[in-house]
């Protein structure tokens, strides 16, 4: 007889005989005649009642059960007459996989995210964390789902880089090298290092996905993605995951309607896949959630340029902490202003002044702005960057002399402008924001397993 996850017990339409049962013990209460446990096996947020009567050969070791403890029950599947749960088990055995001493961090009561950040070992296995992680498995599903379902083609970007792609020093090294060998010589010897060139870990798979996208039509990169920012906010993180949609013959306008696209469809993915666990944030994180996934899936975004936006920003007649001057880059005052409370709901921002870019991005006719854009949203600011690329050889080469950028060492990427060049336009969608986003988490730092983060690695 085959363990049978609690989910799909608790939808069975029917009681049943015989059934295992394996999971962690969230609560206990005993009596001289029962013991009630509360049982978790991560296939749901529910529990599953196990009722162990005092008749059990190993009774006396059952009452020792404690919180955390792991078991495997064998027993009937029975209507429960409590509130709360159509099904409970009558357990006819309870077999101890392994006690939880009492100093098992997660006694019942709730923990502060702060807490059970300083365990994030353990804290999966509290509600919020189950239901978080979950959800993010599920998003992942839903992306190569949305894609396929499209026509892309899936690709897998290399983490180690010999280019940078945003230009922002912000690169994470790779070597072989010997420390103390640095020192000794004073510099980085590359030739003697691994690949015989500096590496690094990617900032962004995009110019990998180009030259894919110019010969698969389109094309997606999904992976881990490194940052060696030392912005310690709540939205930055030194390793997350970035998704990198590029499409070949797309301008800014295609580029726009495909993250709306986007977006809509992981959020009624996660509304319709994910409902129990979406019911645990709406109570307890946040009480607007249901709105915030309405606005997201119902509504058209807002589509303004960034001039637009500074206009906005300017006339709004909010003292922002950083001034606002056309021609800066946006903080998330400003972002959040835009989409909490100008337009209360997303809005792309684009054509950017070339200054504040990367030498990638298509120039506009004006000789002042780019063919930018970002996709703003309520509470996060930034979910989305991207542009259409500069597909014109002249243009390019011309963009990169300005910004000081050594052409031999993208000849294969200028090689693509010469050899069939058409439009083209792709983004970047922090995976980890789309996450609190749809989840209401306030803190990137609550939806990645493990985080990364300037002064930390734990585990
Ligand atoms: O705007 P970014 O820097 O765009 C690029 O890297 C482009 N090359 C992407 C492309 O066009 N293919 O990053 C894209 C998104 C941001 O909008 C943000 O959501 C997320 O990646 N992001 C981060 N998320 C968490 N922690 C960080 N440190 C992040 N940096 C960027
Ligand atoms: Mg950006």
């Amino acid at each position: 007889m085959g363990r049978v996850k609690i989910n799909r017990l608790l939808a069975s339409k029917t009681a049943m005989d015989s059934v295992v049962v394996k999971g962690w013990v969230r609560t206990k209460r005993s009596s001289k005649d029962f013991s009630f446990m509360e049982v978790n096996d991560g296939s749901c947020l529910k529990n599953l009642q196990i009722i162990a009567e005092s008749g059990l050969a190993n009774y006396a070791e059952v009452e020792r059960i404690t919180t955390g403890s792991a078991i495997s029950v064998t027993g009937a599947l029975v209507a429960s007459p409590g509130k709360g749960q159509t099904w409970e088990i009558k357990a006819r055995s309870v077999e101890i996989v392994s006690f939880a001493p009492e100093d098992y961090p997660l006694q019942k009561k709730r923990h502060t995210d702060e807490f059970l950040r300083t365990i994030a070992h353990l804290r999966p296995r509290t509600n919020k964390f189950g239901a978080i992680f979950r959800i993010r498995s599920e998003v992942i599903h839903a992306i190569h789902q949305f894609y396929r379902e499209r026509g892309f083609y899936c690709l897998s970007t290399p983490v180690i880089t010999g280019s940078d792609c945003e230009g922002a020093g912000e690169m994470f090294r790779v070597t072989s090298l010997d420390p103390a060998e640095v020192a000794r010589q004073g510099r980085m010897n590359f030739n003697e290092d691994f690949f015989g060139a500096e590496a690094n870990l990617t900032v962004s798979g995009q110019l990998s996905a180009e030259m894919f996208a110019l010969a698969l039509g389109d094309v997606y990169t999904f992976g881990p993605t490194f940052r060696a920012e030392n912005s310690n906010t709540s939205r930055h993180v030194a390793e997350f995951w970035m998704l990198e949609p590029e499409m070949a013959f797309c301008d800014l306008d295609g580029n726009m309607d495909h993250g709306e696209d986007l977006v809509k469809a992981l959020t009624r993915h996660v509304m319709e896949n994910c409902a129990e666990d979406l019911e645990l944030f709406t109570k307890f994180v946040d009480k607007s959630l249901e709105q915030v996934l309405d606005t997201l899936v119902n509504q058209s975004y807002a589509r303004v340029t960034y001039d637009e936006g500074m206009e906005i920003l300017q006339k709004s007649g909010r003292k922002f902490e950083f001034p606002v001057e056309n021609g800066m880059d946006l903080q998330s005052e400003h972002e959040r202003f835009l989409a909490e409370e100008y337009f209360k709901k997303p809005l792309f921002l684009f054509n950017y002044p070339r200054g504040i870019k990367p030498f990638y991005m298509r120039q506009n006719d004006d000789g002042r702005t780019v063919a930018a854009v970002d996709l703003l949203v309520p509470r996060i600011g930034e979910l989305i960057g991207g542009s259409q690329r500069e597909e014109r050889l002249s243009h390019l080469e011309q963009r990169m002399d300005e910004m000081g950028l050594a052409q031999q060492e993208y000849w294969w990427y200028l090689d693509s402008r010469r050899f069939g060049t058409v439009p083209h336009s792709g983004f970047g969608m922090g995976f980890e924001r789309f996450l609190m986003l749809v989840t209401g988490i306030t803190n990137i730092r609550d939806v990645v397993p493990f985080p990364r983060t300037p002064g930390s690695i734990n585990f």
